[in-house]
């Protein structure tokens, strides 16, 4: 059997040796061969060795830009925007009136609040008829926070509030009222849609109130969509909830004209 060393001193002693020229770096060099490499022009050799170093960085950043990609695809999943809103964006709402263009400016405004992370925590509420793009410019503001803040928006209803608290209530189930609330209150945004759609009982209404209060609390933004005129929307989510979303700039913008779904 071959020792250790004379193993290595297979390895590391030249075969054969030959005096060489590089034509392409016009440079004479001792070519070296070894039983498992040949080492030839130490500038070409060089060169390879740049080039693998380029070719890896490049694997890394788009190994990263994948990586973020990902991230994106899976923060909107988890958000629950609804598939058929899940493109929709501000640029894409079109303009054909003075009430749509000043909505429009303010969405952006809000939306913009995002952009460094510094959300003021205001409110915005979208009240008015069906098919006047509410939900379309609410999971606008979603998609902005997810794709473009690095954010975690998270769309829901009154109705998922309502089941979710009510499941947890349950004794099999494995969380509790106040981790459904928590979990709410963690989102960069939360968009609430349809509400007073349901006349809820009491403990619906406090759920919604409980879930609200808790991002109101933490200076958390929360967009509230509903079909009913300022009157109802206050019969419906009690003067508390109407009070808190027109504090600190909250917007309340009407949408009173016709449905575009035709
Ligand atoms: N100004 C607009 N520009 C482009 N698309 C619009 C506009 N208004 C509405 N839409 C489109 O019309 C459809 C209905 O809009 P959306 O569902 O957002 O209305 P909504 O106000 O939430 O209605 P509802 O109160 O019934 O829920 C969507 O596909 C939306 O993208
Ligand atoms: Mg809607
Ligand atoms: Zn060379």
């Amino acid at each position: 059997m071959q020792s250790i060393g004379s193993v290595l001193n297979d390895l590391f002693t030249p075969l054969s040796t030959a005096e060489k020229h590089c034509e392409k770096h016009g440079i004479d060099y001792t070519e070296q061969v070894f039983k498992r490499f040949t080492r030839g022009c130490p500038q070409c050799a060089a060169e390879a060795e740049e080039a693998r170093k380029l070719d890896e960085a490049e694997k890394r950043k788009l190994a990263e830009r994948e990586w973020y990609q990902k991230q994106i695809a899976e923060r909107i999943g988890d958000s629950r925007i609804p598939l058929r809103f899940r493109e929709k964006t501000v640029g894409g709402y079109r303009v054909e009136n003075e009430q749509q263009r000043y909505i429009v400016e303010r969405v952006k405004a809000y939306a913009t609040e995002f952009n460094d992370g510094s959300h003021s925590g205001r409110c915005m509420t979208f009240l008015g008829n069906a098919g006047t793009g509410k939900t379309h410019l609410a999971c606008a503001i979603g998609r902005h926070v997810i794709r473009n803040c690095n954010g975690v928006a998270r769309f829901t209803s009154v109705a998922e509030i309502n089941r979710l608290v009510r499941e947890a209530k349950s004794f099999e189930s494995e969380y509790t009222e106040t981790d459904v609330i928590e979990a709410f209150g963690g989102y960069d945004l939360l968009i609430i849609d349809e509400v007073g759609v349901q006349s809820g009982t009491e403990a619906e209404s406090r759920a919604l109130f409980d879930v609200f209060n808790e991002r109101y609390q933490n200076l958390k933004p929360t967009v509230l969509i509903s079909n009913l005129d300022a009157d109802g929307f206050k019969a419906a989510v009690g003067d508390r909830i109407a009070d808190r979303v027109k504090e600190d700039g909250g917007e309340v913008l009407v949408f009173d004209w016709g449905s575009s779904r035709g």
